[in-house]
């Protein structure tokens, strides 16, 4: 049957025949998503002084490996990495404004091409994206153990699942 499924974790909503694994737009896991009928948007919170912190870094990590993907993808004449950073600088763009929202900030829809933040190289691509992805979730698990907020943790948590599936790629790939 076809249905309109949400994800707990972005908001996102999709059509599909059934759930998929993976959020498409944020890339959490299965459990995070819902029929549309049984979603509720989550509160809006009031934020302890770390995990404001804690989102402000995020959102600048995640904003700034959009870019560089994003930088990628444009550059790279391999098309399984010009496939492979088109869906990561999407999910990264996401988790930015997942994020966002919960500071007040908003990253737009365009991820500006800057050519100066990457290589056209495969393997230094995949390197580099084994890094950044490795150093996000090491944050993320440092982030959800500080975190009090039930959604702030929930946030982390599939975050750090998003990650740890990019690193996975990354290392299939290298
Ligand atoms: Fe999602
Ligand atoms: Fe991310």
């Amino acid at each position: 049957m076809v249905q309109v499924f949400r994800c707990k974790i972005c908001g996102e909503a999709f059509v599909a025949n059934n759930k998929s694994t993976h959020c498409p737009f944020c890339g959490a896991p299965i459990k995070w998503l819902v029929d549309a009928k049984e979603y509720k948007e989550p509160e809006v919170l009031e934020l302890s002084e770390v995990s404001r912190k804690n989102l402000e870094f995020t959102y600048d990590l995640e904003v700034k490996a959009a870019r560089i993907y994003h930088c990628m993808r444009k550059k790279s004449k391999d098309e399984f990495i010009v496939g492979m950073m088109k869906a990561l600088s999407k999910v990264e763009l996401e988790h930015a404004e997942l994020v966002g929202k919960l500071i007040g900030k908003d990253p737009g829809c365009e991820i500006p091409f800057q050519k100066e933040l990457c290589t056209e190289d495969r393997k230094e691509s995949l390197e580099r994206t084994k890094e950044l992805e490795e150093d996000a979730v090491k944050h993320y698990k440092k982030f959800l153990e500080e975190a009090k907020e039930q959604r702030v943790k929930d946030i982390f948590e599939a975050l750090i699942n998003a990650e740890e599936d990019h690193i996975k790629i990354t290392e299939e790939n290298l």
